[in-house]
């Protein structure tokens, strides 16, 4: 029966599907569920869904008759599924470029905070920072990333604190998100930092009494929509007792709980985020073993940011260790005043040589796991039939291409979303 289709890639040497299983992917098994098909093709149909995939003969067969909008030869290249960016702070103003100095001189980065620095140094740059500046430094942020094949992508705010500033951000957010293309998942940190002058109970008491119930009247009125809540879970910011308070009033809201935990100190965060059945726990460098175990069994997923860890020198998560409890084990790229990094082709390959992925674990980790990281493992992260026709085409005859040779050429790719249609 003929038909009209969106789009056909033919002829690609490799179909890289990083096959989701049910809802998740444990990057432990990559190495045996990654499926990469040879010279095989894929269809995208004009509602946006992936049609169908296969070997390039089969689907010429199977689609004779068919028309398409646009055909691309994919001969030599790869087609992978679009990357996902699990933890990204994209909306600031104010440089930091000083604070590396101080840090090469030997400054920790919780020295700098507590002096003043840190977030709260860009917190003062972005409450003075107008909406418009805000937005546009973050579409400039958002097409780097999709330049280098970002196509969903987790946003925070947590640079404002205060109320009227967080808002101010999430609005930016929200700007982005209906703009598109990139997918976005928003992120209420309004607990990024403890404001001057109050105490942490104090600043958890806000952000319960007045900021949640504030993101719900918007979010009832459809002005802006959040799909997470995050605190900073550490030493001098958030205490275990307030990050608890925090996430479960988020929760209760029926926001993902997805936080930062165990980065600077062991705090029990991640068995605490298990105990709340959190989506995603960030950074985890001095997570426990308790913690690892908790996290299997709850399906909280790691997100781990090999940037931060070089950045800060700090020690590196222990990846192999949360694969092998297996853990859903997600990357993000931390961007952020302090890690500017915008490349996750970039954070693979770290993954690779520092934390000691395999490239099959850190494709499903910046995919599948990531999107899972995210709530969106039924629509983004695999090419599967089905799902969003959100993926990449690499320039490359193997996935390996993406994150073995970025530090030192960037392999050129094309980003390919359709559109979702109503139809
Ligand atoms: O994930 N650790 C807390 N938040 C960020 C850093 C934010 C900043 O330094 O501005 C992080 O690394
Ligand atoms: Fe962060």
């Amino acid at each position: 029966m003929a038909g009209g289709h969106r789009l056909l890639l033919e002829n690609a040497q490799q179909v890289v599907m990083v096959c989701a299983r049910g809802e998740r992917f444990l990057a432990r098994d990559a190495l045996h569920s990654l499926a990469v098909l040879e010279g095989a093709s894929l269809v995208v149909g004009t509602d946006g869904f992936i049609k169908a995939i296969g070997r390039a003969d089969a689907i010429q067969t199977l689609f004779s008759e068919e028309t398409f909008e646009e055909r691309i030869d994919c001969s030599g290249k790869c087609i992978l599924p679009g990357l996902v960016d699990a933890h990204t702070h994209p909306v600031w103003a104010g440089e930091r470029v000083h604070e590396f100095a101080m840090k090469l001189a030997g400054a920790t980065y919780m020295e700098i905070h507590q002096a003043g620095g840190g977030i709260n140094f860009t917190v003062e740059h972005t409450r003075q920072a107008s909406e418009e500046e805000l937005f546009c430094s973050l579409q400039q942020r958002l097409q780097c990333m999709m330049r280098a094949g970002t196509t969903l992508v987790e946003c925070k705010s947590g640079y404002g604190l205060n109320l009227e500033t967080e808002l101010k951000m999430l609005r930016v957010i929200e700007r982005a998100r209906r703009q598109g293309p990139i997918g976005i998942s928003a992120t209420y940190c309004g607990a990024h930092s403890v404001p001057k002058g109050k105490t942490a109970t104090e600043a958890a008491d806000e952000i319960i009494n007045n900021h949640l119930p504030k993101l719900k009247e918007l979010g009832s009125r459809g002005e802006i929509h959040v799909d997470n809540i995050d605190v900073f879970c550490e030493k001098g910011v958030f205490d275990l007792n307030s990050t608890r308070r925090i996430l479960q009033s988020g929760k209760d809201l029926g926001l993902q709980i997805n936080f930062h935990g165990d980065e600077l100190h062991p705090m029990k965060a991640a068995e605490l985020g298990a105990e709340l059945g959190a989506q995603a726990i960030s950074h985890l460098e001095e997570v426990s073993d308790e913690g690892i175990a908790a996290m299997a069994t709850a399906r909280s997923s790691a997100v781990l940011l090999p940037t931060t860890a070089y950045m800060l020198r700090l020690k590196q998560p222990r990846a192999r260790k949360m694969l092998d409890e297996g853990v859903i084990v997600a990357l993000g790229s931390d961007f952020n005043p302090n890690a500017y990094c915008l490349s996750m082709p970039m954070v693979m390959h770290l993954a690779c040589v520092n934390m000691r992925m395999s490239m099959p674990e850190a494709l499903a980790a910046a995919t599948i796991n990531a999107a899972y990281a995210l709530g969106k493992s039924h629509t983004h992260g695999s090419l599967e039939v089905g799902k969003q026709g959100d993926l990449i085409i690499i320039n490359s005859s193997s996935f390996g291409g993406l994150q073995s040779t970025t530090v030192w050429k960037q392999v050129s790719l094309m980003i390919c979303q359709v559109p979702l249609s109503d139809e």
